[in-house]
């Protein structure tokens, strides 16, 4: 990023491509970057099988930092744009997408796997602790799993044993009172939330999501060609009057805003499913880390509450054990429940059924309980010395805000106006320290800078050490 006010301009080699960087945009030059590079390619004024410059080079061309490149190139990678990121050159991808066919997905940063190196400390959000996974209990129910040869293809729906014995656990740990019947297991929440949107939404349809929110379910409900507003998110949660009128689907995190962190109130509650019964709308509630509360009591989840059979409840293991085993399980409203399970059976027909057993058993056997009993305090802790970071660089001007959370496993906190996040996220990176971006959670265009600071994945003995250095950073 310069700071000698001029406008840095540079052309790709072998096109006519030219690319700017205005210095007054300070927070979003990556993606001005990512915008003109994508519309280049989209209207063919870059060529197919044209190489760009390395990421290196351009950074200094542009004058922005090399992490500012790689997140563009990253990010027009994955979505099919270029190829051949790695060692040889990027290039752009004979199958990229043509203007005319073009409807790229919104803007999100890539996923935090695109690190090449495992950064020294991982303060991403999104991920529990492998080091606290309960190994040898798993692996035993796993054994026991395998008792069995795996049967053939199965219930669309999942095993009946895992989907009564999830429907006692949610009925002790949420009061949510499901039949069995009623608990579709899925690959994690995400395929939950997208089976959901499938069924419930046609392309033009509006979609309501939080702002700040959770960007792969706003990418994927673009992805379908719905028509995502991006409804403020206050103290209380989603903000129900804003919500636009004809919205067919509403989608929100009450019990842990992502990433804000705050709860949804009740009469909030109430207004939003009053909303979904007068407008003929559904809701999608994303429950997805609940089970790491560590201050007051959860409130009523919308779906108890829910007289009208309009709320579709989402939740996940993902958090609690761990992604990679990929089970997350949805409560599907009677209405819609075989619709429901004729799509799941039509995208990959079951969820693996060893794993489901081992789940079973895990849960049935106690290993659950005894798991968050475990790590609940663990997260705790790390809760507590976060919140207190935070307080001390707010205090001390580093920060302009956070809001403080009573669950889950991040923390989302607000940086000085004028403060740009990508080189705050940048210049961390290089200090050894990874940091949620705050920006890819929002839709418009120019977000308050912030950072979401994840502590499920650092070990205890990390975690001191990446805050010295978060806090040398946001001193510099
Ligand atoms: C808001 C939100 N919903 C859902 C998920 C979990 O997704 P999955 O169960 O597909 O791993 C995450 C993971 O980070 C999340 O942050």
């Amino acid at each position: 990023m310069t700071n000698s006010g001029e406008v840095h301009q540079t052309k790709l080699p072998a096109s006519p491509l030219e690319l700017f960087v205005d210095p007054d945009a300070r927070r979003s030059t990556t993606r001005s970057i990512y915008r003109q590079l994508r519309e280049a390619i989209a209207s063919g004024r870059v060529s197919v099988g044209d190489r760009l410059p390395p990421t290196r080079e351009l950074a200094t061309q542009l004058g922005v930092s090399r992490h500012t490149i790689t997140t563009v190139y990253d990010q027009l990678v994955a979505e099919g744009y270029l190829g051949g990121r790695r060692g040889g050159g990027t290039f752009v991808n004979p199958a990229s997408p043509r203007r005319s066919t073009a409807r790229p997905l919104s803007d999100v940063s890539p996923p935090a796997a695109h690190f090449d190196v495992p950064p020294r400390f991982d303060l991403r959000p999104g991920a529990p602790d492998p080091g606290l996974f309960p190994t040898v209990v798993w692996r035993r129910c796993m054994a026991t799993a395998l008792l069995r040869a795996p049967r053939a293809y199965g219930d669309p729906g999942g095993l009946l044993e895992l989907r009564e014995t999830i429907a006692h656990w949610i009925n002790r740990s949420r009061g949510l009172e499901p039949t069995a019947d009623q608990i579709v297991v899925t690959s994690g929440a995400q395929q939950a939330i997208d089976l959901t949107i499938r069924l419930l939404v046609k392309p033009g349809d509006i979609v309501a999501v939080e702002e700040p929110g959770y960007a792969p379910v706003r990418q994927l409900c673009a992805a379908f060609g719905a028509d995502v507003r991006a409804v403020p998110v206050d103290a209380e949660g989603l903000m129900v009057e804003r919500i636009p009128t004809g919205a067919r689907l509403v989608y929100t995190t009450p019990a842990h805003q992502f990433p804000s962190g705050v709860v949804m109130s009740l009469p909030r509650r109430l207004a939003l499913l009053e909303f979904a019964e007068r407008h003929d709308a559904f809701v999608i509630e994303d429950d997805y880390d609940s089970e790491y509360r560590h201050v007051a009591r959860p409130l009523e989840p919308l779906q108890r509450l829910d007289r009208n059979e309009r709320v579709i409840y989402v939740d996940t293991f993902s958090k609690t054990l761990s992604p990679a085993l990929r089970l997350g399980f949805a409560v599907v409203p009677h209405p819609f429940l075989d619709q429901f399970l004729a799509l799941r059976q039509l995208c990959d027909w079951q969820p693996a059924e060893p794993q489901q057993t081992a789940m079973s058993h895990f849960i049935a056997d106690g290993h659950l309980g005894r798991h968050l009993r475990r790590t609940r305090k663990v997260y705790s802790e790390r809760h507590r010395v976060v919140t207190e970071f935070l307080s001390g660089a707010v205090q001390s001007g580093s920060l302009r805000g956070f809001t403080p959370t009573c669950a889950g496993l991040h923390i989302t906190a607000v940086l000085p106006d004028g403060a740009d996040e990508e080189d705050v996220r940048s210049r961390a990176e290089e200090a050894g320290v990874a940091i949620g971006a705050f920006a890819s959670c929002w839709q418009a265009d120019n977000p308050p800078p912030g950072l979401v600071i994840g502590f499920g994945s650092i070990p205890d003995g990390d975690l001191p050490s990446a805050l010295d250095a978060l806090s040398l950073v946001l001193t510099r």
